[in-house]
């Protein structure tokens, strides 16, 4: 009877130690050890790609917003204009290389995401359907049904997409005309003017979009 159930015991506990290295081997499987994917792995609770876009988009329309309302807004000059209340001696302009001034926020926020997307982490940057500059386009299906989406309803559009077999969670944010220099540049410029004579930008409508692409293990299951 005794060594019965000693048998018995043995036999569970071997099952259940093999039960346990393999969830072991799962878990050092899962958690991408050696690994070179730039796929964060996440070591903590996890947070979904989400709600790490809705961060990184909030930093970066913070920082644009404060480069544009407190050092282009308060230079003397903008893009050739004499601006009233300006009190910085220096000009921005799209030329600021040749001419010693400072950039646009656009141009601002591009030298930003050139440096960034070099991390390898994520890539984040500005596109519209009426762009200005040509690698501003949309690029994938995806940032195309996103700006379409997006410039009908004035809300983020987020979606998971698939790039060169590498899985991605992307979002849009919209970009609008929150100020009246925006809509007086863009309508103005000799590019927009060549390629988009029908298009009159309008405040608070939506200019374009900050799109923020994060790599993620997989495709959601259908
Ligand atoms: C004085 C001129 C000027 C002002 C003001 C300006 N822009 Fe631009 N914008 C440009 C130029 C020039 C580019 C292209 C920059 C580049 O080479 O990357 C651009 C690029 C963009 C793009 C990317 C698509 C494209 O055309 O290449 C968006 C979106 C955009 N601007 C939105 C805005 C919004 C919103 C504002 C106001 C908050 C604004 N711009 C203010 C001149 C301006």
């Amino acid at each position: 009877m005794l060594t019965n159930w000693m048998q018995r015991m043995r036999a569970r506990m071997i099952a259940l130690l093999g039960l346990a290295a393999a969830v072991c081997f799962t878990a050092v499987a899962c958690s991408g050890g050696g690994s070179t994917s730039a796929v964060a792995t996440a070591t903590g609770p996890s947070i979904s790609p989400d709600l790490v876009a809705d961060y990184i988009h909030t930093v970066l329309a913070a920082d644009r917003t404060a480069y544009t309302k407190h050092v282009v807004s308060r230079v003397k000059k903008l893009e050739g204009k004499e601006k009233e209340k300006g009190v910085l001696n220096v000009e921005s302009t799209e030329g600021w290389q040749q001419t010693d001034g400072i950039p646009l926020p656009a141009q601002m926020f591009r030298l930003g995401y050139e440096i960034a997307n070099e991390s390898g982490l994520f890539t984040y940057g500005l596109i519209s359907p009426w762009f200005i500059n040509d690698n501003h386009g949309p690029k994938s299906e995806f940032e195309q049904t996103a700006l379409d989406a997006m410039v009908a309803s004035g809300e983020p559009y987020k979606d998971y997409q698939e790039v060169g077999g590498q899985a991605y969670f992307s979002a849009m944010y919209p970009d609008k005309a929150v100020a009246e220099a925006c809509v007086s540049c863009h309508n103005t410029h000799p590019v927009h003017l060549e390629r988009y004579p029908d298009k009159q930008f309008e405040m608070g409508e939506v200019m374009g979009g900050v799109v923020i692409n994060i790599p993620v293990e997989s495709m959601p299951a259908a």
